[in-house]
């Protein structure tokens, strides 16, 4: 029998991205229907699905061949309170069906003895083809279908939840809060300090049920909890949600925040690049996109010792912040962390974020990304968003540099590369910066539909230049271009 699945769970169970799914409804390959897609079609395109591929049945083997480990346990398995909830859901629902398939029963018996009381022919002829409908149903030996397994245990192991208004969906895996799940989904929620206090994380609850897995001070008002208002970071889902949820859609709705971060890291990436790994306290935390930059400074100190810098990871862990320093004479701020001058444990002031790098939203158009030597720090970051939202099409990474060795985070690029479909990364080597566009642009012409990527531009400033001119030559639209010169 057929069900209706959304296309985002759709792609979870048969183990392709989002992006793949939504461009094979564009080109008219699986149909929609208000959104959804039916087995019935996912089985059609994908015939040779197999359960020991799909993604769900995949994280129950590793959980059991990990034993429960403490870290496994926490990470993938929802506690058992939540467990026990979900299968009490499933077993409700698998009640109904029997009570249904019992008065379906019983009605076709009733059926059956009153045509057999009937006179004549005609029903004769109906009853034996009643009996034979009978026989050839209750004879078949169809197997049970993998996608419906598949998407039992998925509504097991974790929570699906539908975000009002934008639609957007994600899963809530293990026990994390609905947050953290919606963060690393590539979801820009409105919340504050992640740690139950400010109250900015509120959202409604429109159907299904939230457990509380954090303690939380803020007080929600008896107005709120009637309405169903929950803590977005202090609850993980029980069951599939529908929430309401404020969400930023562009750099102008974050507000600019200010706190001090620790040095958690300073790791040499090359000899002239530091990975400088910040870490924000627990209760303070830095809301931003992906591509966006802010302002280091020595904790108390002035501008002197301080600077912009991209932030080279991603939103979904936002204590974390990792920068790409590279050294630069002209830089108080990097010569200091070259020489020694910070430790970890030292503070800096964190302020931003600040600028429009950021990946256009809900756009499906294969991404281009070039950059040069520091301009993969933006880039990385915008990478790894892209991924997390699963609507951009193709990727392409090319990477510029102007010295030997000069990818840093080559490994990096060539992971991703070997790990994702339609993932290209080219990397280039030139003398200084005005070769290293000539070369980005040389790496880049052969692309399938160059013209038709929205294209992301990061590194120094006649770089950047050189490459917007090169690609609105070769028709790439204005529109189409994103710019991080700096
Ligand atoms: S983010 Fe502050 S209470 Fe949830």
């Amino acid at each position: 029998m057929s069900h209706m699945l959304t296309v985002s769970r759709a792609a979870h169970l048969i183990g392709v991205t989002r992006g793949a799914l939504q461009q094979r409804i564009r080109e008219g390959e699986l149909a929609t229907h208000e959104g959804m897609v039916s087995t019935d079609e996912l089985r059609r395109l994908y015939p040779d699905i197999d359960l020991e591929e799909s993604g769900a049945f995949e994280r129950v083997t590793r959980i059991k061949e990990q034993s429960f480990g403490r870290r496994v346990r926490e990470r993938m398995l929802p506690s058992q309170e939540i467990l026990a909830q979900r299968l009490v859901a499933q077993s409700e629902e698998l009640a109904d069906l029997r009570r249904h398939l019992a008065r379906y029963h019983d009605l076709v018996e009733a059926l059956r003895e009153r045509i057999g009381e009937l006179p004549g022919a005609a029903t004769a002829e109906l009853g034996r083809q009643l009996d034979d409908g009978l026989a050839a149903v209750l004879g078949s030996d169809d197997k049970a279908d993998a996608i419906e397994i598949a998407d039992d245990i998925l509504r097991v192991m974790s929570a699906h939840v539908t975000v009002r208004p934008s639609g957007r969906e994600f899963f809530v895996e293990g026990s994390e809060t609905v947050l953290k799940a919606a963060l690393r989904a590539g979801l820009a929620p409105a919340y504050g300090c992640g740690n139950g206090n400010c109250g900015l994380c509120k959202a409604r609850v429109v159907a299904g049920e939230v457990r509380q897995t954090h303690h939380h001070d803020y007080p929600l008002s008896a107005a709120e909890k009637a309405q169903n208002y929950t803590l977005l970071c202090s609850h993980t889902a029980a069951t599939d949600l529908v929430i309401e949820v404020l969400e930023a859609d562009r750099p102008a709705d974050l507000p600019e925040q200010q706190m001090t971060a620790r040095v958690r890291a300073l790791t040499p990436l090359d000899a002239d690049t530091l990975l400088l790994h910040l870490q924000t306290q627990r209760s303070s935390r830095l809301r931003f996109f992906a591509g966006q930059q802010v302002s280091l400074g020595v904790a108390g100190g002035t501008a002197d010792f301080g600077g912009d810098y991209p932030i080279a990871s991603c939103p979904c862990d936002d204590r974390n912040l990792l920068f790409h320093i590279p050294r630069d004479e002209e830089d108080e701020f990097a010569l200091r962390l070259f020489a020694g001058a910070l430790r970890p444990g030292d503070p800096i002031s964190v302020r931003g974020p600040w600028g429009d790098f950021v990946l256009k939203k809900d756009s499906p158009a294969p991404a281009l990304f070039v950059c040069c030597d520091t301009g993969y720090a933006p880039v990385a970051s915008l990478v790894e968003h892209a991924l997390a939202v699963d609507v951009v099409g193709a990727i392409a990474v090319c990477w510029a540099v102007t010295r030997p060795g000069g990818h840093y985070l080559d490994n990096q690029c060539r992971a991703w590369a070997d790990a994702i479909d339609g993932f290209r990364y080219l990397p280039c080597t030139a003398a200084d910066v005005t070769a290293a566009a000539d070369a980005a642009l040389a790496a880049v012409a052969g692309l399938p539909d160059l013209a038709a990527r929205d294209a992301y531009v990061a590194g120094p400033a006649p770089f950047v230049a050189a490459v917007a001119a090169g690609l609105r030559q070769r028709g790439m639209a204005a529109e189409r271009l994103r710019l991080a010169a700096g």
